[in-house]
């Protein structure tokens, strides 16, 4: 719901604006309640009218009427409409009470291929933005009435793999691969890249085993097969301590026998070039440089690997929309193969977009694991959640099960650090930060919650009193303006592809709560104020609702 609409409305048939395509556009709502709560301002319209902003607004003035407006002033060419508090307030709620949500991706499909980390890597801090994000763009879409495929296409191919069975047979045993599991391949990986930069030959080995398993040679598959299980194995109880879902771990291997389709195809399209041996689509034209799709040594490439995966997808999904979530460093990548399947002709290609992201990372000195720069995933959250069950349990938590809800928290704002601003931007998780419960973190919007929570289940069976006068107030008032934007804030959020969209809106959502909650009792001597527990109870929807698509979990009591 949009209260604008309640001015469009009355404003639509008047016959100085019949022919203003953009007029719902121009509606603004304001940023001082002293200008009213929605303005139009008339400075754009002038040249199409003919008349002074003033004139035009003064002429629309006179010709409104709505019983939803107190008054109408105009300012200076602005006019500004004051809504009347308890007409839109009982609007709001007659609202709230139906189904809000419209579903307006029904019928269509979406797949969104995220986190798809290379599995020769510990899951680190550099896998998480992907992968939250990822999947809140997928539950916002989802929600909306999208049928979601979410789709893990992890890096199970490449040089990384014959590096690990060198080192495996070098110095370790294939016998322990299942049994120690990631820690034990890592560990001798790392011994690997240590080890090279001493002695050349290792890494010609490892060339020769990789090229073992492109040409599926038993004994590398045999350990190769062991790796890659042992790694989604790992990637998966990650993903879901992360309660973070895929359809489908098909990766980049299942691929690579299909790639000699798309280069026929390519070549009969009179796209292929041949260059110093390889094969290349000059994109030159389109400012994008040469796409490669084949070495001169026959090797094959991440690109067309990507383009053979998208006709698959296509053939499996029809997809309506297309989505591929990675650091902003790929774009290029993307750039170019999407060119590439424009020019084979495939209309679909329009439908794919690259979600970027900038990096996500520790307060710096604070970097840095067993295996490697970066913290690793499931470090970050065991610290988090015991610093969560501390703060817990020094503030006093009287719920029982403390260890999940530690959980919730602790895991809530490993994720809240990617989604709190926009996705380009580069964040840092700062554990304390992250974990205040007053500040615009996680805990504060799952406390939030769980007050409205509270004040519900203390309102039971008391005697309430309805009356209007009890939201005819600023703060209230502010606080039911918002209320009723979630929907509209979900869509422009999937639109731009932006959960920062939900989670500001959530901390919003509480800050103004939180001010209507001090100011104003809803039980005052055990009674209650029925139309201001009808608040409370739309904050809590809204709040519960908001955090689900973060995937953030929302207890009922803290
Ligand atoms: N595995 C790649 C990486 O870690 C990301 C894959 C993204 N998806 C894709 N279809 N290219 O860099």
């Amino acid at each position: 719901m949009d209260l604008k609409n309640i001015v469009y409305d009355s404003l639509k048939d008047i016959s100085i604006l019949t022919g203003i395509e953009n007029l719902q556009e121009l509606l603004v709502y304001t940023n001082d309640i002293k200008n009213g709560d929605i303005s139009l301002p008339c400075f754009s319209l002038a040249k199409t009218l003919r008349k002074s902003p003033v004139a035009i607004a003064d002429e629309i003035k006179e010709n409104v009427s709505s019983d939803y407006f107190d008054k109408i002033e105009n300012v200076n060419g602005y006019l500004n409409f004051f809504l009347n508090r308890k007409k839109v307030f009982e609007l709001v709620c007659e609202y709230l009470s139906g189904e809000t949500n419209t579903q307006p991706g029904k019928g269509k499909t979406l797949f969104i291929d995220f986190s798809s980390l290379n599995l020769a890597k510990y899951m680190h801090i550099g896998h998480l933005s992907t992968t939250v994000i990822g999947s809140v763009i997928a539950n916002t879409y989802e929600y909306l009435g999208y049928d979601v495929k979410r789709l893990n296409y992890v890096g199970d191919y490449g040089t990384p793999f014959g590096k690990m069975i060198t080192a495996i047979l070098k110095w370790g045993d294939v016998e322990k691969i299942e049994a120690e599991g990631v820690d034990y391949i890592q560990g001798l990986y790392v011994k690997f890249n240590v080890e090279a930069e001493k002695d050349e030959s290792l890494m010609n080995e490892a060339r020769e085993w990789f090229l073992k398993i492109e040409n599926k040679d038993p004994e590398a598959m045999e350990i190769y097969n062991k790796i890659i299980r042992v790694s989604i194995k790992e990637a998966e109880r990650l993903c879901n301590i992360l309660e973070i879902y895929f359809d489908s771990w098909i990766g980049e291997a299942f691929y690579n026998d299909k790639l000699q389709p798309v280069i026929e195809e390519l070549d009969n399209k009179e796209l292929l070039q041949v260059s110093q041996g390889a094969k290349i689509v000059d994109l030159e034209k389109y400012n994008l440089g040469v796409c490669m799709i084949q070495k001169s040594d026959g090797a094959s490439l991440y690109a067309t690997r990507d383009l053979a995966t998208a006709l698959d997808r296509w053939e499996r999904y029809h997809f309506d929309l297309g989505l591929y979530v990675t650091s902003v460093q790929q774009k290029l990548h993307f750039e170019r193969w999407f060119k590439v399947l424009e020019l084979m002709g495939k209309d679909y290609a329009q439908n794919l977009k690259h979600i970027t992201y900038g990096t996500y990372s520790l307060p710096s000195g604070k970097i840095g694991s067993r295996f490697g720069k970066q913290a690793l995933v499931k470090d970050m959250i065991e610290i988090s959640v015991s610093k969560a069950k501390e703060i817990v349990s020094t503030r006093g938590s009287k719920v029982a099960d403390i260890d999940k809800l530690s959980q919730e928290i602790g895991i809530g704002a490993v994720k809240f650090g990617v989604l709190k601003t926009e996705r380009i931007k580069d964040c840092v998780f700062d554990l304390d930060a992250s974990l205040n419960f007053d500040g615009e973190t996680s805990p504060y919007l799952q406390y939030t919650h769980a007050r409205c929570c509270s004040i519900l289940k203390n309102a039971e069976g008391k005697d309430a009193q309805y009356s209007l006068d009890d939201i005819d107030n600023v703060d209230t008032f502010e606080l039911i303006k918002h209320i009723s934007n979630f929907e509209k804030n979900v869509i422009e959020s999937a639109r731009d592809f932006e959960p920062c969209y939900i989670s500001r809106y959530l901390i919003n959502l509480s800050s103004l709560f939180n001010k209507f909650y001090n100011n104003y009792r809803i039980i005052e001597n055990e009674k209650v104020s029925k139309a201001r527990l009808q608040v409370v109870g739309f904050v809590k929807d809204a709040l519960a609702k908001g955090l689900k698509l973060l995937g953030i979990n929302a207890p009922e009591s803290m």
